[in-house]
């Protein structure tokens, strides 16, 4: 039997590559928000014993949980034999630690929730900084595509003479194995963060690279500070004014304005989050990773 899919939130572009790229068949279904605010779902398609196939999109996930988990027990109460969520933004990543007494480790909290619901999870550059892998944190089965060969592909075409720069040591996973695909130096800055909008990063030593365009790596682009920040450490050594690549866009607040009023040439993302900054898309990863699911 086809794998059912069903879109919560997900990109339409995306939704429709992914069936296409599986045979999968669009699942019939309502998810109703009723004026109090609670949620109805109802499934048309039948479910016993197939799979289901959910493409989410949990940038800013806290409204968005509690109708998946709701659309998650639908299916089980329906016989659904398992439940595949692609994620290509994975939320919830960041407080990895207590960083003060008292704090929730939310990454663990989420995880726990997640595992519960569904059996098996595709993500994308999924923020591992303290974490080695999902499954320290993940009781399910996961796999963990990597951005770079397309964002890598991308520079190849795009962009001559490319410096890859991460901004902080978090970013040299991303900045290291695009520079080596794409066969270009890279250079990994040193940022400090003092509150969401407060950032500090390091002088470059970049002075043999003047004549290279700056490629600027990051997973997340967030307030778009660590972008901005390391933006103006180019242009103060003399670089070129950077691209800047990140894989997911989350702009927030004002970042997209903000970004485009600093030194920084483009601005380009993957489409893991829709976004008019999407140029770089993912599709043909996740088709493979669901290929073998
Ligand atoms: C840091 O941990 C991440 O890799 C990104 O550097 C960070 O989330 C970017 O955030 P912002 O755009 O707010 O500076």
């Amino acid at each position: 039997m086809k794998p059912l899919f069903f879109s919560h939130n997900g990109n339409p572009e995306l939704f429709n590559t992914l069936i296409e790229s599986v045979s999968g068949e669009a699942a019939e279904y309502e998810n109703h928000e009723f004026p109090d605010g609670e949620s109805y779902v109802r499934i048309y398609s039948t479910c016993a014993g197939r799979d289901a196939i959910i493409l989410g999109d949990l940038h800013r996930p806290n409204p968005k949980i509690l109708p998946l988990v709701f659309l998650c027990e639908t299916l089980r109460s329906e016989g659904i034999a398992r439940i595949v969520l692609v994620l290509p933004y994975l939320p919830y990543m960041r407080q990895d630690i207590q960083f003060h007494p008292g704090e929730g480790v939310t990454s663990r909290f989420f995880a726990a929730l997640l595992s519960r619901h569904v059996d098996h999870l595709i993500t994308i550059d999924p923020h591992l900084h303290r974490y080695d892998s999902l499954d320290e944190i993940y009781s399910i089965p996961s796999q963990v595509l990597a951005a770079t060969p397309c964002i890598a592909e991308w520079i190849h075409q795009q962009i001559d003479a490319p410096l890859i720069v991460g901004p902080d040591s978090e970013s040299e996973q991303w900045a290291a194995r695009t520079a080596e695909i794409v066969d270009c130096p890279y250079i990994v800055l040193e940022k400090t963060r003092f509150g969401d909008r407060d950032v500090e990063v390091s002088a470059p030593q970049a002075e043999d690279y003047l004549n290279h365009t700056p490629v600027l790596i990051d997973d997340i682009i967030s307030t778009g500070r660590t972008m901005i920040k390391t933006a103006e450490a180019l242009q103060k050594e003399g670089l070129k004014a950077p691209v800047c690549i990140g894989v997911h866009a989350l702009f927030s607040g004002d970042a997209l304005s903000a970004m485009r009023a600093a030194p920084i040439d483009r601005i380009v993302t993957c489409n893991t989050i829709a976004h008019e900054t999407n140029a770089i898309d993912i599709a043909g990863l996740l088709g493979q990773a669901l290929g073998t699911v």
